[in-house]
């Protein structure tokens, strides 16, 4: 019993207070710190976002070395941590093993699990944003039973994670400076989003005193669900599937029959009733980068046809349904060279900078109380208990 305000899937309850990301979902407006997040993605750089979000400044030069530094100091892994990959089926999907892999760190790194010690919320802040690339590219190597490589820390945060996942011992990599590029504002554009579903649940977990690495176990758990991070995976297997534009609008009407379960993935958003400012950016880069490196591939265009259908249908306009950030991610990053089943890994590795920077200012903001939810109760009132061979 109780009166308390049912609002299943938090459509109008603020968790908390936060200074990190603003999002006006009318005018599709998304800041961090106050910054516009298509200026961050063109002008600025993944460790400047992730200062930024961090600090809540943005660095100036000898910051940003620092910084850099810093994160680079932490990319290694402890080696034994190799040994716990081993022990996943190799076909493992690489977000069941970075739950795992993550939630591990926190036995590898127990002098920065003391969460009211600010030194080290500080060092494991840095090692999470510093290893997850390294824990990402590892879950890909095991997938396809090549060997695991070490970070170069000559290599920019982008370019280490693109050499550990493509290069090979045997050979030298090089660093396409374009797909670094896109890379790196594909991180940007995933840094953080608010009071999202993996991120509640980062707070959520954290509100316990929880160790860092637990909570960001918790997170990445989440966001492997097809309606959240999951959904680059599915948008991109979904468009694949469509395969020409003659088809689209067969999974329109599949889309709009309540009947069927199938919803377009990579549209739709619980705060963007308007175009999803990430999505925007997304696109123009697929454009960018298909052009730089000469190359195409039909499921653009199929995307591209799909959302002039969609945003032109009477169902989709009524609900206020755009393309979201997943729409086009996963074209850019298939024609990099990632399988599908990395695309979560890829999203959870940048939204960790995000999850971090949160779990930080909720561990410092004295409101903060165990999170605690209540609920209506809809089961029987008190019954009596009936013996076994009586019922
Ligand atoms: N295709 C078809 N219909 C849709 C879609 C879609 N993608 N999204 C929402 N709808 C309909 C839905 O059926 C509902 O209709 P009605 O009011 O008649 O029941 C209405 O629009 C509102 O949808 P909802 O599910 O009540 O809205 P929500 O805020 O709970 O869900 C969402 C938001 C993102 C989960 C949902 O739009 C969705 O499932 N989209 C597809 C998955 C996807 O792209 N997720 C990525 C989200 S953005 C980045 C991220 O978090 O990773």
């Amino acid at each position: 019993t109780g009166a308390f305000t049912y609002d299943p899937g938090f459509t109008s309850t603020a968790s908390c207070r936060s200074a990190l990301t603003f999002i006006d979902g009318e005018e599709g407006v998304l800041l961090h710190r106050g910054y516009a997040i298509g200026e961050l993605a063109e002008r600025s750089s993944f460790m400047e976002v992730a200062y930024l979000l961090l600090n809540g400044e943005l660095p100036d030069a000898s910051e940003l070395d620092d910084f850099v530094a810093t994160i680079t100091r932490h990319t290694m892994v402890h080696e034994q941590l190799a040994s716990f990959y081993r022990g996943f089926r190799r076909d493992a999907h690489p977000m069941a093993v970075m739950c795992g892999v993550v939630g591990a760190l926190s036995a590898f790194y127990p002098d920065s699990t003391n969460v009211h010690d600010a030194g080290q919320r500080l060092v494991a802040s840095h090692r999470l944003v510093a290893k997850m690339p390294t824990v990402a590219a590892m879950a890909y190597k095991y997938s396809i039973g090549q060997p695991f490589l070490y970070p170069d820390n000559s290599l920019s945060y982008a370019g280490n994670f693109l050499r550990m996942t493509f290069g090979v011992p045997a050979e030298e990599y090089e660093v396409n400076p374009i797909v670094e590029r896109a890379m790196d504002r594909i991180f940007i554009l995933h840094a953080d989003h608010e009071q999202n579903a993996s991120t509640s649940t980062v707070r959520l977990a954290g509100s316990s005193g929880a160790n860092p690495f637990a909570c960001m176990a918790a997170g990445i758990a989440c966001l492997w669900g097809p309606a959240h991070g999951g959904a680059n995976e599915a948008a991109l297997n979904m468009l694949r599937e469509i395969g020409t534009p003659d088809r689209i609008p067969h999974y329109i009407a599949r889309a709009k029959d309540k009947d069927d379960p199938f919803r377009l993935m990579g549209f739709g958003h619980r705060v963007y009733k308007n175009y999803d400012p990430r999505a925007t950016v997304m696109q123009k880069t697929v454009r960018e980068v298909f052009g730089s490196l000469k190359v195409s591939d039909p499921v653009f265009d199929t995307a591209l046809r799909l959302e002039e259908i969609a945003l032109s249908d009477p169902y989709f306009i009524e609900k206020k349904l755009f393309p979201n950030v997943d729409f086009y991610s996963g074209i850019i990053l298939s024609v990099i060279g990632f399988p599908t089943s990395m695309f979560t890994a890829l999203f959870a590795l940048a939204r960790t900078v995000g999850w971090i920077a949160q779990w930080n200012e909720m561990i410092t903001d004295s409101d903060q109380k165990i999170g605690r939810p209540r609920q209506i109760y809809s089961g029987p009132t008190q019954r009596e208990y009936v013996e076994l061979a009586q019922r």
